[in-house]
């Protein structure tokens, strides 16, 4: 049985390292989308402080639905180019918003959330879905959050490929 252990890290970089090795070790041996992504988002919500929603939208062919999560229930279908979400869908890059009040366009599931960070989910040219991270305070995300996230969300890619 995994267990995640807590990040001992003095370093947001150094725990995301921990926390990177934690995911490449529960997804193991998995390649079922639906079970790691369950997984990925529980370790993601239990090891990070400061976060109210983590989760997975999906891409069905038409636009992203909602997927394995953890936080409180969240908007279904978000089509392409709208919100952070299909922002980061469409431009394929990570979506790092300091406020989401001053993001055009943002798609409020849960009024406590005020920054965000979305990661796209590319297979190659095939768009798999996104990875969104909402947190209660202003500019919880930074430049470490950025590459932290998007090396875990490598490992999730890798563990359903
Ligand atoms: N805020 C997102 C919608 C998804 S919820 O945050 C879970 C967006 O603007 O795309």
């Amino acid at each position: 049985m995994f267990a995640a252990a807590a990040l001992q890290s003095d370093s947001k970089s150094g725990q995301y390292a921990e926390l990177a090795e934690q995911a490449r070790g529960l997804l193991h041996g998995e390649r079922d989308r639906i079970a790691n992504a369950a997984n990925f988002s529980a370790l993601v919500w239990h090891a990070l402080p400061d976060i109210n929603w983590c989760g997975f939208y999906f891409f069905d062919g038409e636009e992203l639905v909602v997927g394995p999560f953890q936080g409180r229930p969240a908007c279904v279908r978000i089509a392409l180019g709208r919100g952070v979400c299909g922002t980061a869908a469409v431009r394929r890059e990570t979506q790092l918003v300091e406020d989401v009040d001053a993001f055009d366009g943002h798609i409020a599931c849960d009024s406590a959330s005020k920054s965000e960070i979305v990661v796209p989910l590319y297979d190659g040219d095939r768009l798999v879905g996104v990875w969104d991270v909402d947190s209660p305070r202003l500019a919880r995300f930074d430049a470490d959050d950025r590459a932290g996230m998007e090396a875990l969300c490598a490992i999730f890619l890798e563990s359903i490929a």
